[in-house]
């Protein structure tokens, strides 16, 4: 897939590393420093390079949505036209201090979102694991075991391309239904940080959903 990064951060830093890693073709896009993202392109050492938001759009299939949700409107104005394409959103809808979620319960940040760039193939995903955890689970995914990732949404085109990206990266996909369930996943993601960042044991934290039969 041709994936663009739209806020390269830790997470999209990391993401998109990975991505070029599993042998996607990536853009860099979004940060206060081009010199970050040609770094960024060259440390991926797959198909990846930097780029400004509306390249990495053009050219891409799928665009992955890695900002804080200050940042939102000024990466949406500046990503462009993204009808058709999918979104894949790692997105929090939090405060300026990371602090509370300033959209729950009645509606969600995908939610939010998805109205925003009506026409996108839109998906929530990724947003359950902290960004540390994110290199050593693809170091392990030729393990028997993966760690689950749960992702939800309204459409299946965003869906279906979710699910190869979190197969890709060595992680067991896990869909949670439609985009409404991110009422429930972005407070559960408040709840993954909280262990990753206040308890004992350090960030590299991910989860695993199992189901028992009789
Ligand atoms: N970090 C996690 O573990 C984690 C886990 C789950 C969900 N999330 C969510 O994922 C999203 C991204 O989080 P993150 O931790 O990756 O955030 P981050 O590290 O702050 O990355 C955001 C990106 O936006 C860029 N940026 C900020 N202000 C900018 C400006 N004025 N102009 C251009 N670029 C600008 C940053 O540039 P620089 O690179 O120059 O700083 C960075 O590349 C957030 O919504 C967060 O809630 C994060």
């Amino acid at each position: 897939m041709r994936i663009g990064i739209l806020g390269s951060g830790l997470m999209g830093g990391k993401l998109g590393t990975l991505f070029a890693r599993a042998g996607h073709e990536v853009v860099f896009s979004y940060a206060r420093s081009e010199a970050k993202l040609k770094r960024l392109a060259r440390a991926a050492k797959g198909k990846a390079r930097a780029g400004t938001p509306r390249e990495a759009v053009e050219a891409a299939d799928a665009l992955l949505l890695a900002v804080h949700w200050s940042r939102m409107d000024d990466v949406l104005t500046q990503a462009g036209d993204l009808r058709g394409k999918v979104v894949v959103s790692c997105s929090l809808p939090m405060n300026h201090d990371d602090t509370a979620l300033v959209v729950a319960h009645t509606s969600s940040g995908a939610e939010e979102l998805a109205k925003r760039i009506a026409g996108a193939h839109f998906v929530s995903a990724f947003n359950t694991v902290p960004s540390e955890v994110l290199f050593r689970v693809y170091a392990a995914k030729r393990k028997a075991s993966r760690p689950s990732l749960v992702y939800c949404g309204d459409d299946a085109i965003g869906k279906k391309a979710a699910v190869r990206l979190i197969r890709d990266l060595g992680f067991e996909p896990l869909d949670a239904g439609p985009l409404r369930i991110a009422r429930y996943t972005e407070p559960f993601a408040l709840l993954v940080a909280e262990l990753a960042y206040e308890r004992k044991g350090g960030p590299q934290l991910a989860y695993r959903f199992n189901r028992y039969r009789r």
